[in-house]
């Protein structure tokens, strides 16, 4: 059975893009059943909507509407028959309601660096490759882990890919590198989700 998977955004979406690519070429035997956003008008729903994968965007006004947001998140990728949830580029940190409505799916997030270094609340983004840079690391990379509820970058490691970091990167240089990685971690990870198991 081709795995199901829906995919968690909020911006760009070049990693959706890569499993998008992926699953259309047969590289991975996965399928986007569905791209939620927390943001409105983000260039990874653009990608979504040329892909023909069903989208939608549950945005919040406040953090009171966080539990009941992510519960009904939850919801609609259950109602997809989703059994793989990918946290690619999304910003949030998903609430415990979130999980329970999704009982048995896993879910994992993909990260600019190489965990456990460079993560927890906070690091995102340029932040990541800057205190890299900062601590005069010879190498970085990306992860993908595992996602649990009330923890940041803590879950089990499914992919890492390395990356040298050269004497005249700057943030901008560094993330262009991590982002090559991460485009074939991404993938490389659902892939350790195939074959889906039947259902007895
Ligand atoms: C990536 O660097 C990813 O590691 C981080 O957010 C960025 C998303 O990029 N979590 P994109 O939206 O997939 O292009």
């Amino acid at each position: 059975m081709t795995l199901p998977v829906a995919v968690l955004v909020s911006g760009r979406g070049s990693n959706l893009q890569s499993i998008l690519d992926a699953c259309a070429s047969e590289t991975v035997d996965a399928r986007v059943v569905l791209v939620l956003s927390n943001r409105e008008g983000v260039p990874a729903l653009g990608r979504a909507e040329r892909a023909g994968v069903p989208h939608a965007v549950f945005a919040m006004r406040d953090k009171s509407e966080r539990a009941a947001t992510h519960a009904a998140m939850a919801q609609a990728i259950a109602n997809a028959g989703a059994r793989l949830v990918v946290l690619a580029g999304f910003d949030h940190i998903l609430a415990p309601s979130f999980f329970v409505a999704l009982p048995g799916v896993p879910v994992i997030n993909l990260h600019p660096a190489l965990l456990p270094l460079f993560g927890g609340r906070g690091m995102h983004g340029d932040r990541v490759h800057e205190a890299v840079l900062r601590s005069g690391a010879t190498e970085s990379g990306c992860t993908v882990h595992r996602v649990h509820p009330e923890t940041v970058d803590l879950g089990e490691v499914i992919v890492q890919r390395r990356v040298p970091i050269l004497p005249a990167d700057d943030a901008v240089a560094l993330s262009a590198r991590v982002l090559e990685q991460e485009h074939i971690a991404i993938v490389e990870a659902i892939r350790r989700f195939t074959p889906v198991p039947n259902l007895i």
